[in-house]
C-alpha cells in the first residue's frame, strides 16, 4: 500500500454509512492492511472480522455469516479468485469486493467475469470503499434488516417497517368480514395487497372476483356488476347473473373505485346496504355474501370534498382503510425487490447467471423517485436484464431503461400532481423543512401549503434531517428535480 493511502485518516462516518451496516469479512495476505481497513470499516459502524489467508476465511464463513467479503487478489497460498470459487460454492449471492494492484488489470477482468462485485485497485481509497460496500449490502439486501418472512404474504416483498406493519394490519383485518379499501399511488402493489388479503381469510376456498371500475362504460359496468336479464338492453342477448352473484362466499374487488360513475355509486351503495343486487331489467332481488376491497390510486377524501364521489359510498367501503406508502418512502425495499425481479427474470429466461446491477447503477436506482412505483421498478429491472450484454448491468443501461420507463404517456392529473410533489419535495429540502421559508420561496400561504403537503402526504419533519444529510452528501444528478 502507497504511503498516500496509509496516511488517509478514517473518513468520518457519513449518515450514508450509518443507515447500511453490515457483517464483513477481510482477507489479505498484508495484516496492515488487514488493521487499516478493519480500522476503516469499523469506524463506520460494520462488524468486521480478519483473515491472512483464503483457507481461514472459508473456515469463518459458516460462523461469522459475513454479507460481504472483501478479499486481495494475490495472496500466498489460496488466491484471490480460488477464495471467490469457495465462497460462491458456500453462498452464490454474497457479494465479493476484490483488491489488486493496478497492473492486475487482466486479473481483474477475469474476476469480473466470475461475478466478483467490485474491482478496486490499491491503494484503496477510503470513500471508493465505503461506497463500494454500501453499495454490496444494499445489493446483499443487507440494510441492517432481511426480508420479513410473513406467511400472510410472502409474495410481498419487503422489509420496510411501514410495510411489515401494514401486512400485519392486513393480515389482522383479513379474517373479518368488513369492507377494505386500499389507497395508494399506482403501481404500489393494491392488487397484489387485495389477492393476500382475500387469501388469508375465510373464505379463501371461494373465488375472489375482480373488475375494474374505470376500464368500462357505464353499462356495461352496471350489468357486469349486479347482472341483466335476456333481452334488458340491446345486446343483453341472454341473461347474465352478474359479478356480486358470481363473487358468492368470496371477495369482489372493486378496483379503481374512484373512477365509478356518480350514478353507479348511487346503485351500489344501494346493493351494499341491502345485501341485495337486482339484475338489470329483474323484478326480484338476490341476496349476496361477498366481501368487499375496493381500491384506488386516487385520493377519495380529495374525490370526496370535491363532491366527485359519494361520501356515504367512501365510509361503506372504508370500514377499513390501509395505505401503501410510494415505493420512494420505503426505499429500504428497492434492493431486495430488484434481487426479485433480477431472479424472476432470470428464471423466466432461464439464465445460467444471475445478472446484477454494477454499484453504481444500484445507487442510481436507490436515488431515484420512481412515480410508477414497484411497476415501473420490476419494468426496468426487465427491459435491463434483456438488454444487457453482460452479466453486470451498467449505470448507462439504467438511465436508458428508466427514461423509456418514464416516456410512458400521464393524464394531465398525474402530470400536475408528480409536478407537485416533485416542486414540495424541492422546496422542502431548500428550506430543511421550514414551513415559514418554504412559504417564502413557493409565494403560498402556509395554509395553502399545508392542503398540498397532505393532498401528497409529505410530511416537511422528514425534511429536517434530509436536508443535513444532503448537504454531506454530494449532489446527485437530477437532485431535487427529479428526486420526490
Ligand atoms: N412488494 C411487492 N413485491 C413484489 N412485487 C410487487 C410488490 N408490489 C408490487 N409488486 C408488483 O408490481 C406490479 C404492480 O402491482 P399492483 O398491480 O398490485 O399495483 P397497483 O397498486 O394495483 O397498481 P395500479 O394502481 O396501477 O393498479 C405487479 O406486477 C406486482 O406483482
Ligand atoms: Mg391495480
Amino acid at each position: 500500500m502507497s504511503k498516500k493511502t496509509t496516511e488517509n485518516a478514517a473518513p468520518a462516518t457519513t449518515n450514508e454509512n450509518e443507515s447500511c451496516h453490515g457483517r464483513i469479512l477481510v482477507v489479505d495476505d498484508d495484516a496492515f492492511i488487514l488493521t487499516l481497513l478493519s480500522a476503516w470499516l469499523e469506524d463506520a459502524g460494520h462488524e468486521v472480522r480478519t483473515t491472512e489467508n483464503g483457507d481461514d476465511a472459508i473456515a469463518l464463513l459458516p460462523q461469522f455469516q459475513p454479507n460481504l467479503v472483501i478479499t486481495d487478489l494475490r495472496m500466498e497460498g489460496m488466491d484471490g479468485i480460488t477464495l471467490l470459487n469457495e465462497i460462491q460454492q458456500y453462498n452464490a449471492v454474497l457479494p465479493v469486493i476484490m483488491l489488486s494492484g493496478s497492473a492486475q488489470i487482466s486479473d481483474a477482468v477475469r474476476a469480473a467475469h466470475q461475478g466478483i462485485f467490485e474491482f478496486l485497485t490499491k491503494p484503496v481509497e477510503p470513500d471508493a470503499l465505503f461506497r463500494c460496500v454500501r453499495a454490496a449490502l444494499l445489493y446483499a439486501g443487507n440494510t441492517g434488516g432481511s426480508q420479513q418472512t410473513n406467511s400472510f404474504a410472502p409474495e410481498i416483498i419487503h422489509q420496510s417497517t411501514v410495510m411489515a406493519n401494514l401486512l400485519k394490519q392486513a393480515q389482522r383485518v383479513a379474517k373479518s368480514r368488513s369492507s377494505v379499501f386500499i389507497g395508494g399511488s399506482t403501481g404500489t402493489g393494491k392488487e397484489l395487497l387485495a389477492h393476500a388479503i382475500h387469501r388469508a381469510s375465510p373464505r379463501a376456498d371461494a373465488v375472489f372476483v375482480g373488475v375494474n371500475c374505470g376500464a368500462l362504460s357505464e353499462q356495461l359496468l352496471e350489468s357486469e356488476l349486479f347482472g341483466h336479464e335476456k333481452g334488458a338492453f340491446t345486446g343483453a342477448v341472454r341473461k347474465h347473473s352478474g359479478l356480486f352473484q358470481a363473487a358468492s362466499g368470496g371477495t369482489l374487488f372493486l378496483d379503481e373505485v374512484g373512477d365509478m360513475p356518480p350514478t353507479l355509486q348511487v346503485k351500489l351503495l344501494r346493493v351494499l346496504q341491502e345485501g341485495q343486487v337486482k339484475p338489470v331489467g329483474a323484478v326480484d332481488s338476490v341476496d349476496i355474501d361477498v366481501r368487499i376491497i375496493s381500491a384506488t390510486h386516487h385520493d377519495l377524501e380529495l374525490a370526496v370534498k370535491r363532491g366527485e364521489f359519494r361520501e356515504d359510498l367512501f365510509y361503506r367501503l372504508n370500514v377499513i382503510p390501509l395505505y401503501i406508502p410510494a415505493l420512494n418512502e420505503r426505499r429500504e425495499d428497492i434492493p431486495l425487490l430488484i434481487n426479485h425481479f433480477l431472479a424472476q427474470q432470470a428464471q423466466q429466461d432461464d439464465l445460467d447467471e444471475l445478472p446484477r446491477f454494477a454499484p453504481d447503477a444500484l445507487d442510481y436506482m436507490m436515488s431515484m423517485p420512481w412515480p410508477g412505483n414497484v411497476r415501473q421498478l420490476q419494468n426496468v429491472v426487465e427491459r435491463c436484464s434483456v438488454l444487457s450484454v453482460s452479466p453486470i448491468i451498467p449505470h448507462s443501461l439504467v438511465k436508458k431503461a428508466l427514461r423509456d420507463s418514464e416516456n410512458k404517456f400521464q393524464t394531465l392529473q398525474e402530470a400536475r400532481d408528480e409536478f407537485d410533489r416533485n416542486y414540495l419535495h424541492r422546496v422542502l429540502r431548500m428550506v430543511g423543512g421550514n414551513m415559514n421559508n418554504a412559504g417564502t420561496v413557493s409565494g403560498c400561504s402556509e395554509k395553502e401549503l399545508q392542503t398540498l403537503l397532505q393532498r401528497h402526504r409529505i410530511d416537511p419533519n422528514e425534511f429536517r434531517k434530509a436536508s443535513t444529510e444532503d448537504e454531506a452528501a454530494s449532489p446527485q444528478e437530477g437532485d431535487g428535480i427529479r428526486l420526490v
